[in-house]
């Protein structure tokens, strides 16, 4: 067996070709209810990452040059350079033959070669996923849940009376949309609004706040741009001062134009209490039913411990269709 490193600027298709088979063999089996990877998608990852921060790649493959496994490494370099995130995926047909483990090793040896003191990792909350987190010395740091939302079902009177409701208490407040990247001069005001999600609980991960700045917003657009995602924000502002109060955020793959994907919700903390997490997320929902009516599902992740947002989420009607959990280790 052999591990690989690809070349973002010669990549070589028999391998991409060979990674995304892999994850989508590892899909079906796994979540099939996740959106697909696409070659598109993965390039996207190995040749600019979300923020402007590549992901590394590499695949194992056998003397035939099969790949069998996918290793990714992320290195954050905005903030948290003590962190080294792999994602390790297995072809579902060849597990427990220790290419979990090589690529495991490959990925601590990268990520320790680049500085960094502590990997992340994620597995399904399965007996498979655990056990060999535990068998290669990761440690539990945060319990993840995946919710949808079924749009086609969704109950518009009982959101119109919860919005109603809220509307009282969020009167000092109005709502703006801003579809795509975000405009010059609502720069300043949309990194304020990024930075209150790191108010979000991480239970005991060994991560620090996140650091944002124009450039990474900006990278954070063209990226989406790359995607070929659209993208809605909601921003809450407040009408006396103007001052940002919250907002939220959806993206919507042109290629899977059915599929939603929840990105942030955010309340400044001077500013909650106003029942504004629920009425973006209900703003956003009729939003969406103009621009994008086809849309039948909403995807959303949140901490286990993060009961208020889930609050907000159960009463729009998310069911849970994951668990997963975010492991990690000092190495
Ligand atoms: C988790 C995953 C990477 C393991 O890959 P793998 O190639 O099967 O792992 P290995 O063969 O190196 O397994 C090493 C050890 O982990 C444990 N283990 C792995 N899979 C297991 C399973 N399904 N049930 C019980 N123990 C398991 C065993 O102790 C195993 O050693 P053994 O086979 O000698 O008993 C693979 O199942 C996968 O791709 N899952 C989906 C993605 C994922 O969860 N990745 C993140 C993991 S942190």
């Amino acid at each position: 067996m052999k591990l690989t490193w690809l070349d973002p600027e010669h990549l070589d298709p028999r391998a991409v070709g060979g990674a995304v088979a892999v994850l989508e063999a590892a899909r079906a089996v796994d979540a099939p209810h996740l959106l697909p990877t696409t070659t598109s998608s993965f390039t996207v990852m190995l040749q600019h990452g979300w923020e402007a921060e590549p992901t590394l790649g590499a695949v194992l493959h056998d003397e035939r040059d099969q790949v069998v496994a996918v290793l990714q490494v992320s290195l954050p370099t905005w903030d948290n350079r003590h962190v080294g995130q792999l994602d390790i995926c297995v072809d579902p047909r060849l597990r427990r033959r220790g290419f979990g483990t090589m690529v495991y090793d490959a990925g601590v040896a990268r990520a320790r070669g680049e500085g960094r003191t502590v990997v992340l990792a994620e597995s399904w909350d399965e007996p498979g996923g655990v056990a060999f987190a535990k068998r290669v010395g990761l440690e539990r740091g945060s319990d993840e849940v995946q919710r949808q939302q079924d749009v086609l079902t969704l109950d518009w009177r009982g959101l119109d009376r919860a919005h109603e409701a809220a509307a009282e208490l969020a009167r000092d407040y109005e709502l703006l949309r801003m579809p795509g990247a975000t405009p010059e001069h609502m720069v300043g005001a949309v990194l304020e609004l990024t930075r209150a999600i790191n108010d979000a609980p991480i239970d005991a991960l060994a991560i620090e706040d996140q650091v944002f700045s124009p450039e990474r917003l900006r990278a954070f657009d063209e990226t989406q741009r790359r995607l070929g995602r659209r993208i809605y924000r909601v921003v809450a502002r407040h009408r006396r001062t103007g001052a940002p109060a919250g907002h939220t955020i959806m993206a919507v793959d042109a290629e899977f134009p059915w599929h939603a994907s929840q990105y942030d919700t955010s309340v400044v903390r001077a500013h909650r209490g106003h029942r504004l997490g629920l009425l973006l997320k209900i703003a956003m929902l009729r939003w969406l039913q103009t621009e994008e009516p086809q849309v039948r599902t909403v995807s959303t992740w949140n901490a286990a411990s993060n009961d208020h947002m889930i609050g907000v989420n159960e009463l729009l009607g998310y069911r849970v269709v994951a668990n997963a959990i975010a492991w990690q280790r000092r190495v």
